[in-house]
């Protein structure tokens, strides 16, 4: 009986006691993401499972309402967070607190050679993205700049694969710990911006793996991006948003991504290969990208209903679905279901700061001489020597963080050069426009009433003869036809009739300081008459004051460039061959340079560039000492190491990028002449001294053997070349690879 009561009592102990609800495992943060991952799949129907591959609204991809589990928000671009865009058009939602920093184009991030900066990037934007509740920013590019007309190479970090591959990391990492996906462009190939929507790219196989594809490693391997987004083009006939090579193969397989593949927007162009070839987010179907709309429901997207019937009817193996879906839930939990992750900041102090700095690094010297052999150089400005100083070129006063395509921001400030050097100079400052380029009417001078042209050269021309100094300020714009998506350069000259002003303004004044805004190198027909030139790139929020700050030697420059300056395009490598090297035919299109890109064309080919990748100049000057190496031979797992002393010469504290390129003195294959595989950003202080050390190890002599799909390096003599720049080379020493 007893036992009876006791039991009896148990039992209604137990069912009295509340039941602790036990939270499902997809909801707990403190379980490992591939559990979560695993539970909220199984929890979903087939349905929700398609609906997370698609579209659901210009930038949003659906989540799971009945789960709790909520939608992917997205937004360009790669120099700072778009203004919101209206649900289902590519047209401004006109919102009133959605007005960002500008940081500088990635040309400028890329020419700092200084990983800090690419850091100091990654976290600021990956701040303002998180502040504006976006899960996905699309960014960074690193298509690699082969031909100067490319209208988006001012989004992307320069020619060489391994300076892209070093610059991209941090900027992935920091965006990242923000809980915001970084989402690295345009996977691949997508190398300039005429017919991009179809174009099928052709090279060897050897020039994609060791130019076009390594900064794309690099962001898998070592940046650990969740995200990676299909480029428009084609390569060997399939568009690379659903290419089982570039996704499935080298992407999924080789590099082991476990995060999502994105289309670009309108990159999706059938079910089968979306389906089945490594697509997981359709974005922007049936648009250009830019201009034109979707005429269709979001449940029309190729991986949408077309999808979900193909898995019904068994067309498509589940295992397709359960992939993509697990792929997503994966950056879900990663970023806006990671209940830890910061809470972001807008156009904060710092914000400004980092896009200074960034600019102020990144701005590139690239001449400084004396304007006669008794005059000094005329940078930096000393003020005091001069009573007026002229400021002409639109670009002294032109926004530039506008236009240019899908990286278009809307800014809280914007310094412009004219602004910041009043504030600078004061009065001594006066100011002509010198030239009109219009937006978007004009797209070059034709188009521009002559008596506009006219009025504005003669103004310049008149303000010139009463300066003592002048400050020109001028290059390309985000224009159509000019450094923007969408379509190419046509010329490589300055476009409305800059060169006829320069040489104008020069004839009556040779004391020309030259500000070049640009995201490409240009044709320099004035370039022996002007005494000093600056690369300015596009600097963002803090243009005007990065470029005073330079001028004026607050800051003395340090940025080296990332892509060639060559004479005349013919001496670009994507130009010395036939129309089907560039631009293509409209179908197909072949990079006959092969890996001879930029400046392995330059000193391979032996056609000096104006000015060379990795040049740059500072305001005190550099001695290279005696470079040494720990051993004359390597074996294949050995490494050799290098020393070798900087001493600052000068007058001002500066610094300098050390240059380490590898050249094979003999291969059974072609190789450039040299290749970057190491550098070294150094401040130093007036005499001072320091040591600087590089460990090459066999991997930096490797090329890629395309005959037996692998990296290798071949037995023999190897150059170390240690420069300034790929032409101004201090050193050369040599090794035996055993
Ligand atoms: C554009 C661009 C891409 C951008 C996307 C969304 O066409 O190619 O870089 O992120 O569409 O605007």
């Amino acid at each position: 009986m007893k036992t009876r009561i006791i039991t009896l009592l148990a039992l209604v102990t137990f069912l009295s006691a509340p039941i602790k609800a036990q939270t499902p495992i997809y909801l707990d943060d403190s379980q490992p993401i591939e559990a979560r991952v695993k539970d909220a799949l199984n929890r979903m129907t087939l349905e929700e499972k398609v609906a997370l591959c698609h579209a659901q609204s210009k930038f949003s991809s659906a989540g799971v309402p009945r789960l709790g589990i909520p939608e992917l928000w997205m937004s360009d671009g790669p120099h700072g967070v778009r203004q919101e865009i209206q649900w289902n058009s590519w047209g401004s939602a006109g919102w009133a607190n959605d007005s960002c920093t500008a940081f500088p184009a990635l040309t400028c991030l890329a020419a700092t050679w200084d990983p800090e900066m690419s850091a100091i990037y990654g976290k600021a934007i990956g701040e303002e993205a998180r502040y504006r509740k976006k899960d996905v920013i699309l960014g960074p590019g690193v298509n690699i700049y082969r031909t100067p007309l490319n209208g988006r190479n001012f989004e992307y970090m320069g020619e060489d694969p391994y300076l892209a591959s070093i610059m991209v990391v941090p900027y992935i990492q920091e965006v990242q710990k923000n809980g915001v996906a970084a989402c690295v462009k345009h996977y691949a190939l997508n190398n300039q911006e005429l017919w991009r929507g179809h174009i099928n790219v052709e090279l060897s196989d050897r020039a994609l793996h060791e130019i076009y594809l390594p900064a794309f490693k690099a962001s898998v391997l070592k940046g650990g991006t969740w995200s990676i987004m299909g480029a428009y083009n084609k390569y060997k006939d399939v568009h690379c948003c659903h290419n089982d090579l570039l996704l499935n193969k080298i992407l999924k397989e080789d590099w082991a991504f476990d995060g999502c593949v994105i289309t670009d927007w309108g990159g999706a162009h059938n079910t089968r290969e979306a389906a089945l070839n490594g697509l997981d987010i359709e974005m922007g179907s049936y648009t250009n990208g830019l201009t034109s709309e979707s005429e269709f429901t979001y449940n029309d997207y190729y991986l949408a209903h077309p999808y979900l019937k193909g898995l019904k009817d068994g067309t498509f193996p589940m295992s397709t679905i359960d992939d993509k879906a697990s792929r997503i839930l994966r950056m879900i939990f990663r970023t806006v279901m990671d209940r830890n992750r910061p809470w972001g900041a807008f156009t904060s102090e710092a914000h400004y700061d980092a896009a200074r700095t960034i600019a102020e690094e990144g701005i590139v010297l690239l001449k400084n001489a004396p304007v006669t052999k008794k005059a000094p150089a005329l940078l930096p400005i000393d003020a005091s020597q001069y009573n007026k100083i002229l400021v002409v070129g639109e670009n002294a006063t032109r926004s530039l963080t506008k236009g240019g395509g899908s990286s278009e921001l809307k800014v809280k400030k914007e310094v412009s050069p004219l602004e910041a050097l009043q504030a600078m100079y004061g009065d001594k400052i006066i100011h002509a426009q010198g030239y009109e380029s219009g937006r978007p009417m004009y797209s070059n001078t034709d188009k521009i009433p002559a008596e506009v042209v006219e009025s504005l050269r003669n103004e310049a021309i008149e303000k010139a003869k009463e300066a003592d100094l002048i400050i020109y300020i001028g290059g390309l714009n985000k224009n159509h036809l000019q450094d923007c998506e969408a379509a190419d350069r046509i010329t490589y000259g300055l476009p409305f009739g800059q060169d006829e002003l320069i040489k104008d303004i020069l004839s009556v004044n040779p004391n020309m300081v030259m500000v070049l805004m640009s995201g490409n190198a240009v044709e320099m027909p004035w370039v022996k008459q002007v005494p000093a030139i600056i690369q300015g790139w596009y600097p963002g929020s803090e243009a005007g004051n990065a470029i005073a700050n330079v001028l004026s030697g607050k800051v003395n420059p340090s940025g080296k460039l990332p892509f060639s300056f060559p004479v005349k395009l013919t001496d670009n490598g994507a130009h010395a061959f036939d129309a089907l090297s560039y631009p293509g035919d409209s179908i197909k299109q072949v990079y006959k340079e092969d890996i001879l890109v930029g400046y392995r064309w330059h000193d391979t080919k032996k056609i000096p560039a104006l000015y060379p990748f990795g040049h740059g100049l500072s305001y005190t000057t550099f001695a290279y000492g005696k470079a040494t190496l720990s051993a004359k031979t390597m074996d294949s797992n050995g490494k050799v190491e290098v020393v070798i002393p900087v001493t600052n010469t000068g007058t001002r504290e500066g610094k300098e990028v050390i240059q380490l390129y590898i050249g094979d003195e003999k291969c059974s294959v072609i190789r450039p002449a040299k290749e970057l595989k190491h550098f070294s950003k150094i401040s130093l202080k007036p005499g001072e001294t320091k040591e600087v050390k590089f460990t090459i190890s066999v991997d930096d002599l490797k090329f890629y053997d395309d005959s037996r799909g692998e990296w290798t390096a071949e037995p023999g003599k190897f150059n170390v070349y240690i420069g300034a720049s790929s032409t101004d080379i201090r050193s050369i020493l040599s090794f035996v690879l055993q």
